[in-house]
């Protein structure tokens, strides 16, 4: 049977990982793997989730079947956060999927149940498993033009008039908030011209958000994804919890759907859970029932908002740090793009060969296109960090 397989190529940030836990040297810097840490290096669990766990472990009558959609709380709480007011519930369905990974599964595989091999058009670059899983679904994948790597913003004339030349058969997958892997992200103004493109050519927004108040705050980060949704009559919306909520390895997510009119929301949605049914039958409850707990409770949920504002903050303080680093170092603002970025994520724009140099010279471990997750820079080696990029660009 399997001796016709022949070897799938191995992660990448994987193999990167083993190569970091093999390295001797006391001084190395993880700025690979994606997952926030603290500043010992940690992935906490917040506190906010272990109180709802607690909370959750005194209370739990049953374990018994929770159907097809998952946790109906989580999802009621879920559009509450990621909507708020901007689309009539009517016209919405969620269902709790295993991560943002199988929201964009789930998701992908209705969209080519509705338009078999259709394109979906993704920024150039995006994050590694948009098409992959696209291409597993069947579908097609276009690129659009997002990154200047040149000034490490977005190019959003280009971006523009790319979407202005898409049809009704067209999906566009946006990243709602803090970009991966670039962190270059789009303006209010900018969203706002995206959304009237949407509506102008009729192309169907599949948002991720993987990120959400990880940029600049939960309202801010929401801003595009709720003015598409305000502006278009369909969308499609991938969540996660992983970020977040820190809840990464409980695979918690939601597909949301937003259809033209309750009707085609109940037919579509008919479709989605049938795809899940068929898939893993219904998703895992611990990670959805911690998100519901602490969204739900209005402590837990001010711990949690405040939780994620030390992380966000913790972020934003190393990206001024490093670019001031480097500043201070180089008497140039070529680094100051880092400053201005959003997210856990900024894409240097190195060649392969200064990473390869960072790694084997300074033990600095990046992606391979020189995206570095900023909550891995170390506040006490931040000089350090900024001679290593200015040894490794010069
Ligand atoms: C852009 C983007 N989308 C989706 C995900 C999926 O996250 P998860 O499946 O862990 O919830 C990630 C995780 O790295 C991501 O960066």
């Amino acid at each position: 049977m399997f001796e016709n397989l022949s070897k799938a190529p191995g992660d990448k940030i994987l193999a990167l990982m083993g190569e970091y836990a093999a390295d001797a040297r006391p001084t190395k810097i993880d700025l690979g793997v994606g997952v926030y840490k603290d500043e010992k290096g940690v992935t906490p669990v917040m506190t906010s989730v272990r109180k709802a766990e607690e909370r959750m472990l005194s209370n739990e009558k049953t374990k018994t079947y929770l159907g097809i959609a998952g946790n109906k709380g989580f999802g009621t709480a879920v559009l509450d956060l990621v909507l708020a007011d901007a689309v009539d519930l009517l016209r919405v369905r969620i269902a709790q999927a295993p991560g943002g990974t199988g929201s964009l599964w789930v998701l992908m595989q209705l969209i080519n149940r509705a338009r078999p091999g259709a394109t979906v058009h993704v920024s150039d670059p995006t994050w590694a498993n948009h098409i992959p899983i696209a291409n597993s679904s069947g579908l097609k994948v276009a690129t659009y033009p997002y990154f200047d790597t040149v000034t490490r913003g977005v190019k959003f004339d280009e971006m523009l008039a790319a979407l202005d030349k898409l049809g009704a058969d067209d999906i566009v997958l946006l990243h709602g908030c803090c970009h991966n892997p670039t962190g270059a992200n789009l303006t209010d103004a900018q969203w706002d011209q995206v959304a009237a493109s949407l509506a102008r050519t009729g192309a169907l927004p599949f948002i991720d958000l993987a990120y959400l108040g990880f940029g600049d705050g939960i309202e801010a980060d929401a801003y595009g994804t709720r003015k598409i949704l305000s502006t278009v009559p369909e969308a499609v919306i991938a969540f996660s919890g992983s970020k977040n909520f820190g809840l990464y390895r409980e695979r918690v997510g939601a597909a949301i759907l937003v259809a033209r009119n309750a009707e085609e929301a109940d037919v579509t949605n008919s479709q989605l859970l049938n795809i899940i049914r068929g898939a893993y039958s219904q998703p895992p409850d611990h990670g959805a029932e911690i998100i519901r707990t602490i969204l739900q409770d209005a402590e837990l949920r001010a711990e949690w908002e405040e939780e994620l504002g030390v992380m966000r903050n913790r972020m934003i303080s190393l990206r001024e740090k490093l670019a001031s680093a480097i500043r201070e170092r180089s008497n140039s603002t070529d680094f100051d793009f880092v400053a201005g970025h959003r997210g856990m994520f900024s894409l240097l724009g190195l060649t392969a060969d200064a990473v390869e140099h960072l790694k084997a010279g300074n033990g600095v471990y990046m992606t391979s296109d020189s995206r570095i997750n900023v909550a891995g820079i170390p506040e006490e080696h931040v000089g350090a960090l900024a001679d290593a990029f200015l040894g490794a660009i010069r």
